[in-house]
């Protein structure tokens, strides 16, 4: 039976997560998904490195302590390392699960690059590489004869991508619309309790919905390059990120989510992208008041949803958890499943 070797890059919460994962139920998915997972190399910014070519011990590796020495103390190295590990070590599969930069994607795109030009497959859910590179890194895989995997970029788990890609066939995807930040949806809906802003944020950071820097989320530039993503890969857009303008939730105030309760009416963040006659697309984010029968009102906390308007099926919405390390370490875990089925597929298919 296939046993994939795999390289964690970034071992904060999701791919530490997805090392739990392979830890507790890695037996049980090799028997249902007919291959085994096997964890060769981890880095992280504050642990360092760890290579083990023969599998790195996982019940080890999550117990270590956070310091910058951790990985030293146990055959690994403080520094980080990360061009040698990915281009030399032994991993088939890398997961990229670092830091999104919204400016230039980096350094995740080059990890993307190094990984891809090295012969490995990649698993990512950093919104980086996907939105601002996503074009060159897939022919980049395609001319490596390996894969790029990005689930995880938008609704976590929740499955988008490949089910618009491959599910949508015959199809005409004319636009959508869609909750595609957990943390603003939570804060707004934490704010109609009678929260306040801070507060909100807080909590919303406690429960690991919230980026690095929460003002990605709330000035709504998390949504701009989710949106950026949905329009290329979907509505094969060929726009950029300057291309779609973005408002986020902190000038909604206490004061407008009353009146718009007393109207009938619930503030949501929303992204949206639409093709326009002359085959164009027009994309945006921004916060809406909306009438409590539109389909995004009811989603609620985290949850996360998509509105996709088709021309012979109408709206087809598809909803779920868009943040959380579970649902976005199981991004991972269905994007490498995607990658056996791929390879399965080519190597039934010579
Ligand atoms: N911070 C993001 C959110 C996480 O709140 O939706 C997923 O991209």
């Amino acid at each position: 039976m296939t046993t994939y070797d795999i390289a964690l890059i970034g071992f904060g919460g999701v791919n530490r997560t997805l090392a739990e994962l392979i830890a507790k139920r890695g037996e049980a998915l090799h028997s249902e998904l007919g291959f085994g997972l096997r964890v060769v190399a981890i880095t992280d910014l504050r642990l360092g490195s760890l290579v083990q070519p023969e599998g790195i011990d996982l019940s080890i590796a999550l117990n270590l302590g956070a310091g910058s020495e951790a990985f030293a103390a146990n055959g690994g190295s403080a520094d980080t390392n990360n061009e040698a590990v990915i281009r030399n070590c032994s991993a088939d599969i890398i997961c990229e699960a670092t830091f999104t930069n919204p400016q230039d994607g980096e350094p995740a795109v080059s990890h993307v690059r190094w990984a891809l030009e090295s012969g490995k497959s990649v698993c990512t859910t950093n919104k980086g590489p996907v939105a601002l590179r996503g074009a060159g890194l897939t022919s980049l895989a395609e001319q490596n004869g390996v894969h790029f995997e990005f689930e995880g970029a938008v609704m976590s788990g929740t499955p988008v991508i490949r089910l618009a890609k491959r599910m949508f066939a015959g199809l005409e995807l004319n636009g959508f619309e869609g909750i595609l930040n957990g943390t603003s949806n939570y804060v707004l809906g934490r704010m109609e309790d009678g929260l306040d802003f801070e507060t909100a944020i807080r909590e919303a950071q406690e429960r690991g919905y919230a980026e690095a820097n929460p003002a990605a989320d709330i000035e709504g530039y998390d949504v701009q390059l989710k949106v950026l993503i949905l329009a290329n890969e979907l509505l094969d857009a060929g726009i950029e990120l300057k291309d779609i303008q973005r408002q986020g939730i902190s000038t909604v105030t206490p004061e407008n989510i009353q009146k718009a309760a007393r109207e009938g009416r619930r503030w949501k963040l929303v992204g949206a992208a639409r093709r326009n006659l002359d085959g164009t697309v027009t994309a945006g984010v921004s916060p809406v008041a909306l009438p409590l029968d539109h389909g995004l009102a009811g989603v609620s906390g985290a949850t996360n949803a998509v509105s996709f308007e088709t021309d012979l099926l109408g709206a087809v919405t598809v909803s779920g958890p868009g943040a959380g390390r579970v649902e976005t370490a199981y991004a991972l875990l269905s994007d490498i499943i995607a990658i056996h089925a791929a390879r399965t597929e080519v190597s039934a298919n010579a």
